[in-house]
């Protein structure tokens, strides 16, 4: 086996990605239909035409990158305005991870204190602050060796969806909480969302004075090219969003709220945000392009839901008829097998009940790989408008005899 001189958890030299298009990827020169589309950047596919006409264009218009203030931030900050209202200001980043670090730092600043009361199952990134999971009973979990040791005193989980038990974690830690941080839709779970306790946490974090925090990275421009909380009347007060909008570029958005930034203002704090790329031209312009695209087409969404939809409800039939133990989740264009036919309501309970198909599911995934699906290490399938009816029909009777075999 040759030797990768990139350090890397997933590096597997035989799993190399070469080059893609539209629904697949190529490994070794084999075609695969891809699952993954970019961890779910890819709502239209692989190089699909947008992206290509951008390419074209940052050469036409002579675009580059200048670690300064660019015309191009400016026009891709007009267009979020119009698909995310509730925010004043923006600040770009170039990941989900760097703009929940300093989406953090501003938390921080404004309130003085430093708890991060976050939703467990909820997953943030590579930022010391949470790289951490909730044990099933609630303690924290280290995810990475390397961690400082006072992040882990610092990040305290609630049980998503129980309002009982989170209030009491919430009344005995507000005194030196900065924010309330969560995905309203879990990658761990992606389900309907469970409104009354996002809705119950809003409200919590407006009568206490804390900071609401919705992580939207992943359901960021997903729902009819809107955002969760616009889509379901919820208002935090900060959010982060990428993904999906950078069309598979580096992008992270920090969105400020009106509220906060007046805060902001009115303290005269001095929070730093920048970097080399910070909203660099070549990023913007294609944010801006792919945002733009996606909030004009929203056929592109009804036929992602439907295609989705009919993924999901075939395997569940078929796993109900078969009484098999396995049950897809989904939400919009991203769906979940969940290798556990029990009732789940979240992420802890998933591991709990998957662990005892461990090797079936190895056997299940292997199964998948043959078949030349690619099947990402996380269990998250994105959907994107490259996939063909022929593509879906493929992908479930792939499924359905590796279901069928192996649970
Ligand atoms: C909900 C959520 N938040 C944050 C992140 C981190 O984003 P990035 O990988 O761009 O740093 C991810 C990435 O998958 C995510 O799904």
């Amino acid at each position: 086996m040759q030797e990768s001189y990139i350090l890397n958890e997933g590096y597997n030299s035989q799993n190399l990605i070469s080059h893609s298009s539209g629904a697949h990827i190529y490994i070794r020169n084999k075609k695969y239909l891809d699952l993954s589309n970019c961890a779910g950047s890819q709502i239209l596919g692989h190089n699909n035409l947008i992206i290509k006409k951008c390419l074209k264009d940052l050469s036409k218009k002579k675009i580059s990158n200048y670690a300064n203030p660019n015309i191009h931030a400016i026009e891709f900050s007009k267009t979020l305005k119009k698909v995310i209202p509730n925010f004043s200001k923006f600040v770009f980043c170039n990941s989900g991870s760097e703009s929940i670090m300093k989406a953090l730092r501003i938390c921080r600043a404004l309130t003085k204190k430093e708890i991060i009361i976050n939703a467990s199952g909820s997953w943030h990134g590579s930022l010391n602050e949470t790289l951490y999971n909730a044990d099933k009973n609630l303690n924290n979990l280290s995810l990475s060796d390397g961690l400082p040791n006072d992040t882990k005193n610092k990040i305290k989980f609630i049980p998503y969806g129980n309002i009982k038990k989170s209030k009491k974690i919430l009344d005995k830690f507000k005194s030196k909480t900065c924010c309330i941080l969560l995905e309203p839709i879990q990658g761990s779970l992606p389900n309907i969302a469970n409104i009354n306790y996002i809705r119950f946490l809003q409200d919590y974090a407006k009568k206490n004075n804390l900071i609401f925090f919705l992580d939207e990275m992943i359901t960021g421009l997903r729902d009819e090219g809107k955002s969760f909380q616009t889509n379901n009347n919820i208002k935090s007060d900060i959010s982060v969003f990428g993904k999906a909008f950078g069309g598979g570029f580096p992008l992270g958005v920090i969105a400020i709220s009106p509220k906060i930034y007046s805060k902001l203002k009115k303290k005269k704090l001095k929070i730093f945000f920048g970097g080399t790329f910070s909203g660099n031209s070549i990023n913007m312009y294609v944010a801006n392009k792919v945002t733009s695209y996606l909030t004009k087409h929203k056929i592109i969404y009804s036929s992602l839901k439907k295609k989705t939809l009919k993924f999901s409800n075939t395997i569940n039939k078929f796993s109900e008829k078969k009484n098999l133990d396995i049950k897809v989740y989904s939400y919009c264009s991203m769906a979940r097998i969940v290798f556990s036919n029990r009732t789940i309501n979240n992420r802890s309970q998933r591991d709990f009940f998957e662990k005892k198909n461990n090797s079936k599911i190895q056997n299940f995934q292997n199964f998948i790989k043959q078949n030349k699906i690619f099947y990402p290490k996380n269990g998250i399938i994105f959907f994107s408008n490259a996939f063909t009816n022929k593509d879906l029909s493929f992908l479930i009777k792939v499924f359905k005899e590796g279901l069928n075999k192996y649970f």
